[in-house]
Protein backbone atom coordinates (compact mmCIF):
# COMPACT_ATOMS: atom_id res chain seq x y z
CA UNK A 1 0.00 0.00 0.00
CA UNK A 2 1.17 3.62 -1.05
CA UNK A 3 2.24 5.61 2.44
CA UNK A 4 0.08 8.65 2.19
CA UNK A 5 1.84 12.10 3.67
CA UNK A 6 5.45 12.70 3.68
CA UNK A 7 7.73 10.37 2.14
CA UNK A 8 11.14 10.80 4.31
CA UNK A 9 12.21 12.15 7.86
CA UNK A 10 14.51 14.59 6.91
CA UNK A 11 15.07 16.74 3.35
CA UNK A 12 17.68 19.14 2.40
CA UNK A 13 15.89 21.72 0.03
CA UNK A 14 12.05 22.51 0.57
CA UNK A 15 10.54 25.49 -1.42
CA UNK A 16 7.63 26.95 0.72
CA UNK A 17 4.74 29.05 -1.44
CA UNK A 18 4.76 31.67 1.41
CA UNK A 19 2.05 34.35 1.94
CA UNK A 20 3.46 36.35 4.45
CA UNK A 21 0.72 35.04 7.28
CA UNK A 22 0.79 33.35 10.02
CA UNK A 23 0.41 29.26 8.96
CA UNK A 24 2.94 29.75 6.26
CA UNK A 25 5.10 31.90 8.41
CA UNK A 26 4.85 29.28 11.09
CA UNK A 27 6.04 26.97 8.41
CA UNK A 28 9.52 27.83 7.73
CA UNK A 29 10.18 27.61 11.62
CA UNK A 30 8.31 24.50 11.51
CA UNK A 31 9.86 22.66 8.60
CA UNK A 32 13.42 23.91 9.35
CA UNK A 33 12.98 22.39 12.78
CA UNK A 34 10.78 18.93 11.72
CA UNK A 35 12.63 17.97 8.39
CA UNK A 36 16.13 20.20 9.07
CA UNK A 37 15.29 21.66 5.90
CA UNK A 38 16.68 24.61 4.23
CA UNK A 39 13.71 26.20 3.40
CA UNK A 40 13.57 28.86 0.47
CA UNK A 41 10.23 30.59 -0.09
CA UNK A 42 8.22 32.29 -3.00
CA UNK A 43 5.53 34.79 -2.88
CA UNK A 44 3.54 35.65 -6.09
CA UNK A 45 2.45 39.31 -6.77
CA UNK A 46 -1.32 38.47 -7.96
CA UNK A 47 -1.77 42.34 -7.36
CA UNK A 48 -2.83 42.30 -3.95
CA UNK A 49 -0.89 45.43 -3.37
CA UNK A 50 -4.55 47.03 -3.49
CA UNK A 51 -4.22 46.39 0.15
CA UNK A 52 -0.85 48.06 0.58
CA UNK A 53 2.33 48.58 -1.80
CA UNK A 54 5.11 47.84 0.52
CA UNK A 55 4.04 44.48 1.33
CA UNK A 56 6.18 42.45 -0.88
CA UNK A 57 9.06 44.06 0.96
CA UNK A 58 7.73 43.33 4.59
CA UNK A 59 6.62 39.83 3.35
CA UNK A 60 10.69 38.81 1.82
CA UNK A 61 12.42 40.51 5.17
CA UNK A 62 9.84 38.18 7.16
CA UNK A 63 11.13 35.39 5.91
CA UNK A 64 14.59 36.32 6.22
CA UNK A 65 14.10 37.36 9.60
CA UNK A 66 12.85 33.33 10.02
CA UNK A 67 15.61 31.71 8.51
CA UNK A 68 15.02 31.26 4.28
CA UNK A 69 17.85 30.29 2.63
CA UNK A 70 16.34 32.49 -0.40
CA UNK A 71 13.33 34.48 -1.11
CA UNK A 72 11.37 34.70 -4.57
CA UNK A 73 9.10 37.61 -5.47
CA UNK A 74 7.26 37.21 -8.66
CA UNK A 75 5.40 39.99 -10.39
CA UNK A 76 2.57 37.71 -12.34
CA UNK A 77 -0.05 40.64 -12.78
CA UNK A 78 0.01 40.68 -16.57
CA UNK A 79 -0.09 36.55 -16.86
CA UNK A 80 -3.02 36.28 -14.11
CA UNK A 81 -5.25 38.59 -16.35
CA UNK A 82 -4.11 37.14 -19.58
CA UNK A 83 -3.93 33.52 -18.78
CA UNK A 84 -6.51 33.77 -15.87
CA UNK A 85 -8.50 36.45 -15.33
CA UNK A 86 -9.69 37.06 -18.71
CA UNK A 87 -11.15 33.19 -19.56
CA UNK A 88 -12.78 33.51 -16.10
CA UNK A 89 -14.25 36.69 -17.99
CA UNK A 90 -15.02 35.17 -21.34
CA UNK A 91 -16.93 32.07 -19.23
CA UNK A 92 -18.54 34.41 -16.75
CA UNK A 93 -17.19 32.15 -14.20
CA UNK A 94 -19.60 32.18 -11.10
CA UNK A 95 -19.35 29.06 -9.12
CA UNK A 96 -22.86 28.40 -7.86
CA UNK A 97 -24.24 31.44 -9.27
CA UNK A 98 -22.06 34.03 -6.92
CA UNK A 99 -18.19 33.21 -6.39
CA UNK A 100 -16.28 34.75 -9.31
CA UNK A 101 -13.33 31.96 -8.63
CA UNK A 102 -11.22 34.88 -7.69
CA UNK A 103 -8.69 32.84 -5.10
CA UNK A 104 -9.62 29.71 -7.75
CA UNK A 105 -7.74 30.73 -10.89
CA UNK A 106 -5.14 32.12 -8.94
CA UNK A 107 -3.78 28.79 -7.51
CA UNK A 108 -2.87 27.48 -10.78
CA UNK A 109 -0.45 30.26 -11.57
CA UNK A 110 0.69 29.87 -8.03
CA UNK A 111 1.44 26.09 -8.40
CA UNK A 112 3.21 26.49 -12.08
CA UNK A 113 5.65 29.40 -10.47
CA UNK A 114 6.71 27.45 -7.87
CA UNK A 115 7.49 24.57 -9.93
CA UNK A 116 9.43 26.41 -12.11
CA UNK A 117 11.40 27.82 -9.55
CA UNK A 118 12.09 24.70 -7.76
CA UNK A 119 13.57 23.15 -10.88
CA UNK A 120 15.98 26.15 -11.21
CA UNK A 121 16.88 26.15 -7.98
CA UNK A 122 17.00 21.92 -7.96
CA UNK A 123 14.41 21.61 -5.64
CA UNK A 124 12.00 18.66 -5.24
CA UNK A 125 10.03 19.05 -2.47
CA UNK A 126 6.92 21.77 -1.90
CA UNK A 127 4.94 23.04 0.47
CA UNK A 128 2.01 25.31 1.37
CA UNK A 129 -0.17 26.33 3.80
CA UNK A 130 -3.27 24.64 2.67
CA UNK A 131 -5.61 22.81 5.31
CA UNK A 132 -6.79 19.21 4.43
CA UNK A 133 -10.02 20.79 4.19
CA UNK A 134 -10.35 23.23 1.84
CA UNK A 135 -10.43 23.62 -2.21
CA UNK A 136 -6.53 25.49 -2.71
CA UNK A 137 -4.46 21.99 -1.15
CA UNK A 138 -6.50 19.95 -4.51
CA UNK A 139 -5.51 22.90 -6.97
CA UNK A 140 -2.50 23.27 -5.57
CA UNK A 141 -1.24 19.80 -5.96
CA UNK A 142 -2.96 18.15 -8.62
CA UNK A 143 -1.18 21.42 -10.48
CA UNK A 144 1.89 21.08 -9.29
CA UNK A 145 2.01 17.28 -9.91
CA UNK A 146 0.98 17.34 -13.50
CA UNK A 147 3.68 19.62 -14.12
CA UNK A 148 6.50 17.39 -12.06
CA UNK A 149 5.42 14.67 -11.63
CA UNK A 150 8.89 13.91 -9.69
CA UNK A 151 8.02 17.02 -7.23
CA UNK A 152 7.11 15.60 -3.28
CA UNK A 153 4.43 18.29 -2.25
CA UNK A 154 4.16 18.86 1.67
CA UNK A 155 1.39 20.02 3.79
CA UNK A 156 2.54 20.76 7.23
CA UNK A 157 -1.05 21.88 8.41
CA UNK A 158 -2.24 18.43 8.18
CA UNK A 159 0.91 17.22 9.98
CA UNK A 160 1.51 19.45 12.80
CA UNK A 161 -2.09 19.30 13.91
CA UNK A 162 -2.18 22.54 15.34
CA UNK A 163 -5.32 24.48 15.73
CA UNK A 164 -5.22 28.10 15.08
CA UNK A 165 -4.87 28.55 19.06
CA UNK A 166 -1.64 26.42 19.11
CA UNK A 167 -0.14 27.83 15.77
CA UNK A 168 -0.88 31.65 17.82
CA UNK A 169 1.07 29.61 20.92
CA UNK A 170 4.04 28.40 18.56
CA UNK A 171 4.32 31.65 16.39
CA UNK A 172 4.70 33.62 19.89
CA UNK A 173 7.11 30.96 21.20
CA UNK A 174 9.02 31.63 18.04
CA UNK A 175 8.96 35.23 17.77
CA UNK A 176 6.95 35.23 14.71
CA UNK A 177 5.03 38.75 14.21
CA UNK A 178 1.35 37.82 14.05
CA UNK A 179 -0.76 40.89 12.33
CA UNK A 180 -4.23 42.28 13.74
CA UNK A 181 -6.09 40.27 10.62
CA UNK A 182 -4.20 37.39 11.12
CA UNK A 183 -5.61 36.98 14.76
CA UNK A 184 -9.11 36.37 13.26
CA UNK A 185 -9.62 35.43 9.60
CA UNK A 186 -8.11 33.72 6.88
CA UNK A 187 -7.87 35.54 3.89
CA UNK A 188 -6.41 35.70 0.57
CA UNK A 189 -6.09 38.62 -2.06
CA UNK A 190 -5.22 39.11 -5.77
CA UNK A 191 -6.26 41.78 -8.37
CA UNK A 192 -9.87 39.51 -8.86
CA UNK A 193 -10.68 39.76 -5.17
CA UNK A 194 -10.44 39.27 -1.82
CA UNK A 195 -11.41 35.87 0.17
CA UNK A 196 -12.23 36.15 3.87
CA UNK A 197 -13.20 32.89 6.18
CA UNK A 198 -12.45 31.81 9.66
CA UNK A 199 -13.48 33.25 13.65
CA UNK A 200 -16.76 34.24 13.73
CA UNK A 201 -17.67 33.70 10.27
CA UNK A 202 -18.03 30.25 10.61
CA UNK A 203 -21.29 30.62 12.22
CA UNK A 204 -23.64 30.93 9.22
CA UNK A 205 -26.51 32.67 11.42
CA UNK A 206 -24.74 35.64 11.97
CA UNK A 207 -24.26 38.30 9.78
CA UNK A 208 -20.36 38.85 8.52
CA UNK A 209 -18.97 41.79 10.72
CA UNK A 210 -17.99 44.77 9.50
CA UNK A 211 -14.31 44.02 9.95
CA UNK A 212 -14.41 40.85 7.95
CA UNK A 213 -14.47 43.77 5.05
CA UNK A 214 -11.22 45.69 4.26
CA UNK A 215 -11.91 46.81 0.63
CA UNK A 216 -15.33 47.82 0.05
CA UNK A 217 -17.61 50.80 2.13
CA UNK A 218 -20.52 49.21 3.13
CA UNK A 219 -23.36 50.61 0.79
CA UNK A 220 -24.84 52.55 3.29
CA UNK A 221 -21.95 55.16 3.80
CA UNK A 222 -21.75 55.47 -0.04
CA UNK A 223 -22.03 58.19 -1.76
CA UNK A 224 -26.23 59.30 -2.43
CA UNK A 225 -25.23 60.05 -6.06
CA UNK A 226 -24.83 57.01 -8.63
CA UNK A 227 -21.90 56.63 -10.66
CA UNK A 228 -21.78 55.48 -14.18
CA UNK A 229 -18.93 53.75 -15.86
CA UNK A 230 -18.69 52.49 -20.04
CA UNK A 231 -16.62 49.01 -19.52
CA UNK A 232 -15.44 48.07 -23.22
CA UNK A 233 -14.98 44.54 -24.40
CA UNK A 234 -12.81 43.25 -27.51
CA UNK A 235 -13.81 39.98 -28.48
CA UNK A 236 -14.56 39.35 -25.07
CA UNK A 237 -11.34 40.81 -23.07
CA UNK A 238 -12.53 44.22 -21.16
CA UNK A 239 -9.88 46.49 -22.80
CA UNK A 240 -10.95 50.07 -21.60
CA UNK A 241 -13.29 52.18 -19.68
CA UNK A 242 -15.32 55.38 -21.08
CA UNK A 243 -13.94 54.89 -24.37
CA UNK A 244 -10.65 55.20 -23.38
CA UNK A 245 -7.99 52.19 -24.25
CA UNK A 246 -6.63 50.73 -20.76
CA UNK A 247 -3.73 48.17 -19.93
CA UNK A 248 -5.81 45.35 -18.64
CA UNK A 249 -4.18 45.61 -14.71
CA UNK A 250 -4.66 49.35 -14.73
CA UNK A 251 -8.34 48.68 -15.90
CA UNK A 252 -9.11 46.15 -13.53
CA UNK A 253 -7.37 48.86 -10.91
CA UNK A 254 -9.89 51.34 -12.28
CA UNK A 255 -12.91 48.97 -11.89
CA UNK A 256 -11.80 47.99 -8.34
CA UNK A 257 -11.41 51.99 -6.89
CA UNK A 258 -14.62 52.77 -8.30
CA UNK A 259 -16.90 49.62 -7.00
CA UNK A 260 -14.93 49.70 -3.51
CA UNK A 261 -16.09 53.47 -3.41
CA UNK A 262 -19.61 52.39 -3.78
CA UNK A 263 -19.68 49.46 -1.69
CA UNK A 264 -19.91 46.81 -4.63
CA UNK A 265 -18.72 43.18 -4.55
CA UNK A 266 -19.71 41.88 -1.21
CA UNK A 267 -20.22 38.42 -1.08
CA UNK A 268 -22.02 36.02 1.45
CA UNK A 269 -22.17 32.39 0.23
CA UNK A 270 -22.74 28.91 1.61
CA UNK A 271 -20.28 27.20 -0.21
CA UNK A 272 -20.13 23.65 -1.74
CA UNK A 273 -16.54 22.93 -1.50
CA UNK A 274 -14.86 20.18 -4.09
CA UNK A 275 -14.49 17.89 -0.82
CA UNK A 276 -17.75 17.90 -0.12
CA UNK A 277 -17.28 20.29 3.01
CA UNK A 278 -20.46 23.27 3.23
CA UNK A 279 -18.16 26.22 4.41
CA UNK A 280 -19.23 30.04 5.00
CA UNK A 281 -17.33 32.17 2.92
CA UNK A 282 -17.33 36.23 2.26
CA UNK A 283 -15.66 37.88 -0.61
CA UNK A 284 -14.80 41.45 -1.95
CA UNK A 285 -14.90 41.16 -6.00
CA UNK A 286 -15.90 44.93 -6.85
CA UNK A 287 -13.90 44.57 -9.97
CA UNK A 288 -14.79 40.93 -10.69
CA UNK A 289 -18.28 41.40 -10.61
CA UNK A 290 -18.63 44.45 -12.63
CA UNK A 291 -16.75 42.76 -15.70
CA UNK A 292 -18.18 39.57 -15.50
CA UNK A 293 -21.75 40.95 -15.23
CA UNK A 294 -20.94 43.90 -18.31
CA UNK A 295 -19.31 40.40 -20.11
CA UNK A 296 -22.43 38.22 -19.83
CA UNK A 297 -24.82 41.29 -20.59
CA UNK A 298 -22.93 41.93 -23.73
CA UNK A 299 -22.45 38.48 -24.91
CA UNK A 300 -25.83 37.88 -24.67
CA UNK A 301 -26.57 41.14 -26.70
CA UNK A 302 -24.77 39.27 -29.90
CA UNK A 303 -25.88 35.26 -29.41
CA UNK A 304 -28.43 33.94 -30.55
CA UNK A 305 -31.17 32.30 -27.83
CA UNK A 306 -29.55 28.80 -29.11
CA UNK A 307 -25.98 29.78 -28.29
CA UNK A 308 -27.08 31.66 -24.89
CA UNK A 309 -29.07 28.48 -23.85
CA UNK A 310 -25.75 26.49 -24.55
CA UNK A 311 -23.62 28.72 -23.22
CA UNK A 312 -24.87 28.61 -19.68
CA UNK A 313 -23.92 25.15 -19.78
CA UNK A 314 -20.31 25.18 -20.86
CA UNK A 315 -20.55 28.29 -18.85
CA UNK A 316 -21.01 26.01 -15.47
CA UNK A 317 -18.96 23.16 -16.72
CA UNK A 318 -16.07 25.40 -16.84
CA UNK A 319 -16.38 26.93 -13.75
CA UNK A 320 -16.97 24.03 -11.64
CA UNK A 321 -13.54 22.26 -13.28
CA UNK A 322 -11.71 25.60 -12.37
CA UNK A 323 -13.61 25.73 -9.04
CA UNK A 324 -12.51 22.02 -8.28
CA UNK A 325 -9.05 21.83 -8.80
CA UNK A 326 -8.99 20.57 -12.39
CA UNK A 327 -7.66 23.15 -14.52
CA UNK A 328 -5.34 20.68 -16.13
CA UNK A 329 -8.70 18.42 -17.36
CA UNK A 330 -7.83 18.41 -21.12
CA UNK A 331 -11.98 18.81 -20.91
CA UNK A 332 -10.88 22.73 -20.22
CA UNK A 333 -9.29 23.35 -23.56
CA UNK A 334 -12.62 21.44 -25.38
CA UNK A 335 -14.78 24.03 -23.45
CA UNK A 336 -12.71 27.04 -24.36
CA UNK A 337 -12.52 26.21 -27.55
CA UNK A 338 -16.29 26.95 -27.97
CA UNK A 339 -16.25 29.75 -25.26
CA UNK A 340 -13.40 31.42 -27.19
CA UNK A 341 -15.69 30.79 -31.01
CA UNK A 342 -18.22 32.26 -29.25
CA UNK A 343 -16.68 35.73 -27.81
CA UNK A 344 -15.00 36.47 -31.71
CA UNK A 345 -18.34 38.86 -31.68
CA UNK A 346 -18.23 39.90 -27.82
CA UNK A 347 -16.97 43.31 -28.60
CA UNK A 348 -18.88 46.58 -27.57
CA UNK A 349 -19.31 48.36 -24.48
CA UNK A 350 -21.78 48.27 -21.49
CA UNK A 351 -22.85 50.84 -19.10
CA UNK A 352 -23.14 50.37 -15.21
CA UNK A 353 -24.60 52.17 -12.55
CA UNK A 354 -23.09 52.26 -9.49
CA UNK A 355 -24.99 52.99 -6.40
CA UNK A 356 -25.48 52.02 -2.34
CA UNK A 357 -23.54 48.24 -3.22
CA UNK A 358 -25.37 48.08 -6.42
CA UNK A 359 -23.71 47.27 -10.03
CA UNK A 360 -26.67 47.39 -12.48
CA UNK A 361 -26.20 47.33 -16.18
CA UNK A 362 -28.06 49.78 -17.80
CA UNK A 363 -26.96 49.86 -21.26
CA UNK A 364 -25.24 48.64 -23.98
CA UNK A 365 -23.86 48.96 -27.68
CA UNK A 366 -22.34 46.93 -30.44
CA UNK A 367 -21.68 46.72 -34.16
CA UNK A 368 -22.84 43.04 -33.70
CA UNK A 369 -25.87 43.29 -31.09
CA UNK A 370 -28.81 41.17 -32.93
CA UNK A 371 -31.74 43.51 -31.12
CA UNK A 372 -33.20 45.00 -34.24
CA UNK A 373 -35.11 47.88 -33.41
CA UNK A 374 -37.22 48.00 -36.57
CA UNK A 375 -38.52 44.58 -35.74
CA UNK A 376 -38.45 44.87 -32.21
CA UNK A 377 -40.50 48.47 -31.44
CA UNK A 378 -43.94 48.57 -30.78
CA UNK A 379 -44.22 51.42 -32.89
CA UNK A 380 -46.37 51.06 -36.47
CA UNK A 381 -43.52 51.88 -38.47
CA UNK A 382 -42.08 47.96 -37.53
CA UNK A 383 -41.34 46.02 -40.46
CA UNK A 384 -42.55 42.85 -37.90
CA UNK A 385 -45.44 41.33 -40.05
CA UNK A 386 -47.44 40.11 -37.05
CA UNK A 387 -50.18 37.82 -39.41
CA UNK A 388 -47.41 35.58 -39.23
CA UNK A 389 -48.47 34.81 -35.83
CA UNK A 390 -51.17 32.93 -36.74
CA UNK A 391 -49.38 30.30 -38.49
CA UNK A 392 -46.15 30.23 -35.91
CA UNK A 393 -48.15 29.85 -32.83
CA UNK A 394 -50.39 26.52 -33.93
CA UNK A 395 -46.73 24.44 -35.25
CA UNK A 396 -45.03 26.08 -32.01
CA UNK A 397 -47.89 24.79 -29.97
CA UNK A 398 -48.12 21.57 -31.54
CA UNK A 399 -46.27 19.34 -30.14
CA UNK A 400 -47.10 20.23 -25.90
CA UNK A 401 -50.63 20.34 -26.59
CA UNK A 402 -50.68 16.49 -27.89
CA UNK A 403 -48.85 15.90 -24.59
CA UNK A 404 -50.51 17.75 -22.52
CA UNK A 405 -53.99 15.26 -24.00
CA UNK A 406 -52.17 12.45 -23.55
CA UNK A 407 -51.27 13.71 -19.76
CA UNK A 408 -55.20 14.25 -19.56
CA UNK A 409 -55.86 10.96 -20.69
CA UNK A 410 -53.60 9.07 -17.94
CA UNK A 411 -54.53 10.73 -15.88
CA UNK A 412 -58.39 9.87 -16.13
CA UNK A 413 -57.41 5.71 -16.53
CA UNK A 414 -55.49 6.18 -12.77
CA UNK A 415 -58.84 8.05 -11.28
CA UNK A 416 -60.98 4.60 -13.13
N1 LIG B 1 -13.66 29.30 -1.05
C1 LIG B 1 -12.84 30.00 -1.97
C2 LIG B 1 -12.20 29.07 -2.96
O1 LIG B 1 -12.18 27.89 -2.72
C3 LIG B 1 -11.85 30.89 -1.26
C4 LIG B 1 -10.75 30.23 -0.49
C5 LIG B 1 -10.04 31.26 0.29
N2 LIG B 1 -8.82 30.83 0.87
C6 LIG B 1 -8.35 31.36 2.01
N3 LIG B 1 -7.20 30.97 2.39
N4 LIG B 1 -9.02 32.21 2.72
O2 LIG B 1 -11.74 29.48 -3.97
Amino acid sequence: MTKLGPKKDKYDKILLMYSGGLDTSCMIKWLQENYSAQVYTFTADLGQEFADPSRFKVIEEKAYKLGVMKHFTKDLKEAFVKDYIFPTIKANGLYQGIYPLSTAVGRYLIAIEAVKIAKKEGINVLAHGCTGKGNDQIRLNITAKAHAPEMEILQPIIEWNMGRDEEMKYAKMHDIPISKQNKKYSTDENLFGRSCECDILEKPEIEPPEDSREWTIAPEKAPDIPEYIWINFEEGIPVGSNGENMNSVELIGKLHNIGCKHGVGRIEHMEDRAIGLKSRETYEVPAALMLIKAHKDLEKYVCTKHENSFKTIVDQRWTELAYEGLWIDPLRDALEAFINEVNRKVTGSVKIRLFKGSAEIVARESPYGLYDLNLATYETKSTFDQTLSYGFIPIWGMQSELGFLIKKKIGQFKRN
